[in-house]
């Protein structure tokens, strides 16, 4: 199929490599043209594990180029799918300009009957306004009755496994309001599904909200288990076996309870902002989301309370490695990142902090730019030298084996505050190093 994708950030880049995977032709638009010199380059603006060899296979395959030239994208797909930002607005609405901006763009372009496919996390009934925008113009180009349908596809992949999440889907939704647009778009992602249907046709409406609905529920949960975890602090409790044992319940399962440092990323804050936002708009109150936003911020700040319970409120002269600056591991991603909000505290408090990460240094700097008493270090081990403690934010996973030796002669004190439970505390006990983890009963 021949298929055109605007936007060529996390989600349209992943979509437009995967899709030229399976023997599509596919052009990425973007407007931002030294983004796209780049791409044609074959420089990423993300870390993305699988996601360059894609990249490079396709592009030198023939299979995949990128553009800045509107025309000749409109030109070229039959499918066009939107996946542009809709970063919040002030108000925490999602912010549509881009969306319809590039429903305007193909409207004013072309020539053919398009399938416009919306992959862009938006309110519900945006493919209304994309179908009206589309409409609008067709009728003021005196082409009325050129055929488009539109369709949501709703995009569910995590940073850090995104390539393997979109060749391999739990599901792919699908929101159509005619059988020959879903038709198109099964026959699309049939290669993804081979001896695992996971195609799931719904309403449109419907189809968009399972987005929103579907990342409300895990940052509810993850909110649940931060303050099952602070409660099973005060009550000599474990929250780790407490997950444990409530996981093995198949009605509860094991994924997304890890307690921990709040969640964060470019999703789970944005999406539940804004179905709070259209909630409200709807007059119907979401209780739950108001109270998973304010855990969320709070918990943001756990490891700073402990720090500030071992070491006193003043942090002048106190020294602190910290280990893992993007969100999660995997990325180089730091929005919406705690260790923005533990690095600001420790500083305010006068605290100098060498800080470390595997991938995200270079986007940290840009993020934090340069600032008194922060180190960024590109060595684990050359942070922790004559730090008061290590501070770890992420579950990088060469943070779970450190030479824990090498650890305690390092630092002034042998101390580790854990925001991700990643150490046994009798084992880490037993090396002689104090440890502060999130909800874990002491040894
Ligand atoms: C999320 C959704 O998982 C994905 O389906 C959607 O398309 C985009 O948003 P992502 O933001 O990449 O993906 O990361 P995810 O792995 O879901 O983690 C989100 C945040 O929750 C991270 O900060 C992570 O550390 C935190 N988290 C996750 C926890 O604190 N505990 C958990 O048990 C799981």
């Amino acid at each position: 199929m021949k298929i055109t994708v605007v936007g060529t950030g996390y989600v349209g880049l992943v979509t437009g490599a995967c899709l030229a995977e399976m023997g599509n032709q596919v052009v990425c638009l973007d407007s931002n043209p030294g983004h796209i010199a780049a791409l044609q380059n074959g420089l990423l603006p993300i870390h993305e594990p699988g996601l360059l060899d894609l990249v490079l296979r396709n592009t030198r395959g023939g299979r995949l180029t990128f553009t800045d030239d509107v025309n000749r994208a409109v030109a070229h797909g039959s499918v066009q799918f939107i996946a542009v930002g809709t970063p919040a607005d002030e108000d925490g609405s999602a912010d549509l300009q881009h969306v319809l901006a590039a429903a305007q763009a193909i409207a004013e372009r072309m020539q053919e009957p398009r399938l416009i496919v919306n992959k862009s996390t938006v309110p519900v009934g945006t493919a209304d306004r994309v179908r009206e925008v589309i409409a609008r113009v067709l009728l003021a180009r005196g082409l009325p009755e050129l055929a488009f349908s539109v369709t949501s596809n709703p995009e569910f992949l995590k940073e850090g496994s995104a390539v393997q999440d979109f060749m391999r889907p739990d599901r792919v939704i699908v929101g159509a309001d005619n059988e020959q647009a879903a038709q198109a778009l099964r026959m699309l992602y049939a290669p993804f599904m081979r001896n695992r249907d996971r195609f799931i046709l719904m309403d449109i409406r419907s189809a968009e909200f399972t987005k929103y609905a579907s990342n409300a529920m895990l940052a509810t949960r993850i909110s649940f288990m931060n303050e099952l975890a602070l409660l099973a602090e005060k009550l000599g409790a474990d929250i780790e076996q407490v997950r444990t044992g409530m996981g093995t319940d198949p009605r509860i399962g094991t994924h997304f309870l890890y307690a921990g440092t709040g969640y964060g990323g470019s999703c789970f804050p944005k999406d539940v902002k804004a179905l709070v936002h259209a909630a409200q708009e709807a007059g119907q109150a979401l209780h739950i989301l108001h109270a998973v936003q304010a855990v969320n911020e709070r918990q943001k700040q756990v490891l700073i309370d402990k720090i500030v319970a071992r070491f006193g409120p003043d942090l002048c002269d106190r020294r602190f490695a910290l280990w893992g600056l993007a969100f999660k591991p995997g990325t180089d991603d730091m929005r919406e990142a705690p260790s923005l909000v533990i690095i600001e505290h420790l500083l305010a408090r006068g605290a100098e902090v060498a800080a470390y990460d595997p991938v995200a240094l270079a986007q940290a700097r840009r993020v934090l730019g340069e600032r008194p008493g922060l180190h960024l270090v590109s060595q684990a081990t050359s942070a922790l030298e004559g730090a008061d403690a290590l501070i770890i934010v992420t579950e990088w996973k060469e943070f779970h084996s450190p030479d824990f030796a090498h650890l305690a002669i390092a630092l002034r004190q042998p101390i580790i505050f854990d925001g991700r439970n990643l150490f046994e505390p009798a084992a880490i006990k037993a090396l002689g190093i104090e440890y502060h983890a999130i909800g874990r009963a002491p040894p």
